[in-house]
């Protein structure tokens, strides 16, 4: 059973879209804890439903949709298919991201680079459209992005930290558009996070784990858990006066970037 069936979320529904698997999936556990009711949306259709069987398992009451959330019509039909139902949205959660490989613009392959911009910039674009028509017909909610440090500091990831800049942007502008609406809208940006993603990464030797610990100044990547308490936390009332915001969960590298200019970190 649900850990706190008393929250604030109780019986409420959050749609969080890259739900099978890293912080989506621990959005989901935590989300669950607190007493939600979820959707979850993913295109790994296995992980999709070892995610929505296990989360059932445990009595959460979980619906899972496998989609590819750059395809604009099956975002539209799974919100119609979730009307059909009588299934009100009170929360969105948009996760679903693809990392890229660290290139030179002329290296850059254009069909990574697209890809990029279609799914962690385009498909957050129209789930933040189609869930905000959604909660506003629920009578308001509150909405979080994923967005990334590396949108707020240069890196070799060409495609991934602008694609992840403009999401800021985004949410941004969207919490001025949803303010009438009474749907709030903020963005976290994890810093390196130990998921699937990223170990597949280091297993690749496309990143160092020593080498990124280093410029960490608390000597460790976050947990999954670690980013969903904070999406936790701006869905929630706690955050009832904070909209459009960006808030870095990172172990300090934002602060330790500059710092390391000018002397190792301690
Ligand atoms: N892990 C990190 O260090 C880190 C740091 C900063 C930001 N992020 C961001 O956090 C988010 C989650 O990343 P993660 O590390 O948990 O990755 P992950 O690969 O573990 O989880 C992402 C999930 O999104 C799904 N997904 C990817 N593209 C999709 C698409 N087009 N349609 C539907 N589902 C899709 C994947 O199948 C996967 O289940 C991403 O937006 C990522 O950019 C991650």
């Amino acid at each position: 059973m649900a850990k706190n069936t008393h929250s604030e979320f109780s019986g409420r529904w959050t749609l969080i879209t890259g739900g099978a698997s890293g912080i989506g999936y621990a959005c989901a556990q935590h989300l669950a804890d607190l007493g939600s009711h979820l959707v979850l949306l993913d295109m790994d259709s296995t992980k999709l439903d070892q995610a929505v069987h296990s989360l059932a398992a445990k009595g959460i009451q979980a619906i899972g949709y496998s989609v590819d959330i750059t395809n604009t019509q099956a975002l539209e039909n799974v919100q119609v298919a979730l009307q059909e139902q009588g299934i009100p949205i009170r929360h969105l959660i948009t996760a679903a991201g693809v990392l890229q490989p660290m290139h030179d613009i002329n290296t850059l392959d254009q069909a990574v680079h697209d890809r990029v911009w279609d799914v962690n910039y385009h498909g957050t674009y129209h789930s933040c459209r189609i869930w905000g028509q959604a909660i506003a017909q629920a009578n308001g909610g509150s909405m979080v992005t994923v967005s990334s440090i590396t949108a707020m500091r240069p890196t070799p990831l060409l495609a991934y930290g602008p694609a992840k800049a403009a999401l800021g942007a985004l949410t941004s502008s969207l919490a001025v558009n949803y303010a009438p609406k009474n749907i709030r809208i903020n963005a976290v940006a994890p810093g390196f996070t130990l998921t699937e993603a990223l170990q597949e990464k280091f297993d690749s030797g496309q990143r160092d784990p020593s080498s990124i610990v280093d410029t960490i100044p608390m000597r460790r990547l976050a947990e999954p858990l670690e980013i969903a308490q904070a999406v936790a936390f701006l869905l929630s009332d706690q955050a009832s006066a904070i909209t459009g915001i960006t808030l870095p969960v990172d172990c300090g590298w934002l602060a330790g970037a500059s710092w390391a200019t000018y002397q190792p970190l301690p």
